[in-house]
């Protein structure tokens, strides 16, 4: 469980049993959701009890095919979303439906980009700035997924680019990186994490991290089914930790939230959300389903809730 001590005795000490210990927070309207406890013998939530909120987004890629499609597939999402939630939610789409999409799930879940170009105006045919973006209130965006990696042979220096250019815009990144199944299979999945994790963040200040989100997505588990084992996860996901307090410090560190992504589905989201590094998930093809996804959202751990 990703309860750490500070985070309980705080709970403890509250008068309301919330407990902000997660600075990357999504909006206010998020927030208060899980804070509006008015009574006074204290039950904590199950959030509250992670000491990184856990954060669960969906990556729709190209689909679905049609804008009534994804209306009735993000109205579905919206509906499944409850109090009792034990994550933050959110949702990357297409373009052409961000707006819509947007509007239909309100402040329930955010709402990002797939990519973005890292400049902010002019001869650039086909892109789409931060600037634009942000006007239109999402501020979420990927960077460095695979298949942009390899499909539109995004480099580790033009990923970088992507992550400043939404941080200069006051804007959230989830830096995906991950191994091939050949990397992993000669044991580089740490050289490979390393090496993309220190370019993706060159240039991003320890002040910054706080608008950081990482994605261990390792290649071999995408669009597969072949999701990896939570022991895998969770070892990789602790050298990705140990690399960040190395870049960063400590309480960076600590404070960072990695998510997996790779075939996850409500067969696989409990074992790995069981596990005390695996902060939520990246999800692609489960996430168009959603009851599903639904499901996902809703996952469940083998730690009860605690009376305090
Ligand atoms: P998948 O995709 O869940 O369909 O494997 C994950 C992703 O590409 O982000």
């Amino acid at each position: 469980m990703k309860l750490s001590i500070a985070a309980l005795l705080l709970a403890i000490g509250s008068t309301n049993g919330f407990v902000a210990n997660n600075k990357q927070s999504l909006s206010p309207s998020l927030l208060s959701s899980s804070s509006s406890s008015s009574s006074s013998s204290v039950r904590l939530g199950w959030t509250e009890l992670f000491a990184r909120k856990p954060f669960i987004t969906g990556n729709w890629k190209l689909n679905p095919q049609t804008k009534t499609e994804a209306i009735d597939l993000a109205r579905g999402i919206a509906a499944s979303i409850t109090d009792k939630s034990p994550c933050d939610v959110g949702l990357f789409v297409p373009f052409p439906f961000i707006e819509t999409v947007q509007q239909i799930v309100g402040d329930k879940l955010v709402v990002g980009a797939e990519m973005i170009t890292p400049e902010v105006k002019g001869a650039f045919t086909g892109g789409i700035s931060p600037v634009m973006l942000k006007s239109m209130g999402i501020e979420w965006a990927l960077a460095g997924h695979s298949e942009r990696r390899t499909i539109n042979k995004e480099t580790d220096e033009y990923i970088n680019a992507q992550c400043r250019m939404l941080i200069e815009q006051e804007m959230n990144v989830v830096l995906c990186i991950g191994e091939t199944l050949e990397e992993f299979e000669k044991d580089l999945v740490g050289p490979v994490c390393e090496i993309q994790l220190k370019k993706g963040l060159a240039g991003i200040d320890a002040d910054d991290m706080d608008k950081v989100t990482i994605a261990y997505e390792p290649v071999w588990a995408i669009g597969t089914g072949k999701v990896a084992t939570p022991e895998i996860a969770q070892s990789v996901h602790q050298k990705i930790r140990a690399i960040l307090q190395e870049m960063y410090g400590a309480e960076i560190a600590e404070e960072t939230r990695v998510l997996y992504g790779g075939s996850v589905s409500p067969e696989s989201v409990d074992g790995l959300l069981a596990k005390p590094d695996v902060d939520g998930a990246l999800v692609g093809g489960a996430s168009l389903n959603a009851k599903g996804f639904g499901r996902i959202i809703n996952f469940q751990t083998v730690d009860t809730p605690v009376e305090v």
